[in-house]
């Protein structure tokens, strides 16, 4: 069997809902990634959470994750997040730091209001020179909520031609 790990960070359980597909579909393990110090009690609202994800960025931080996983036993490695002023939060980036990926096969998703990956998924390649990422799915999240998602996701799954019962 392929070992997959699923990694994920959200505030509102979106990213969440996409994770858990997912892991239905592909039986791998869920990660949540979690932050330190939480998002949403630091910054109470939406509008809150914007301006200080926006200074994050600005000041190129890492936010610091409660527990790291351990991916060495992993082959496939998903991360998902949800888009945040165009891009993956601030919170991947000591994600990705934080583990040693190099070799594995990394698969990015993400829900988003309107940018899809806003070149996300480019950028996680250029960051993640040692390791191969594919094709990922942006899904907005409101559909998300709306409808189920599954079909769309496994068909996502079928077209990267990964046999996860390798
Ligand atoms: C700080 C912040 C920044 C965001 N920036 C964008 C953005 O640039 N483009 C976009 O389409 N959606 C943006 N959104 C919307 C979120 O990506 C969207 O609501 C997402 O599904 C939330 O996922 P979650 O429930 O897992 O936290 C932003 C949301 C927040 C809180």
């Amino acid at each position: 069997m392929s070992k997959i790990l699923i990694t994920y960070f959200g505030t509102y359980g979106t990213t969440e809902k996409f994770a858990k597909n997912i892991a239905e579909i592909t039986g791998g393990d869920l990660f949540e990634i979690e932050p330190v110090i939480t998002y949403d009690k630091d910054t109470a609202n939406y509008e809150g959470l914007a301006e200080y994800a926006k200074k994050e960025r600005e000041n190129d931080t890492r936010p610091e994750i409660k527990q790291l996983p351990n991916v060495s036993e992993y082959d496939y490695i998903f991360i998902g997040y949800p888009m945040w002023w165009y891009t993956y939060p601030q919170i991947i980036r000591t994600l990705i730091e934080g583990v040693d990926l190099s070799g594995k096969i990394i698969i990015p998703f993400n829900t988003h209001e309107g940018s899809g990956d806003g070149g996300s998924y480019r950028e996680l390649q250029e960051a993640l020179p040692n390791s191969k990422v594919l094709i990922g799915l942006p899904i907005r999240g409101q559909n998300l909520k709306d409808y189920d998602q599954k079909g769309n996701i496994k068909e996502w799954l079928d077209e990267l031609k990964i046999d996860w019962s390798e």
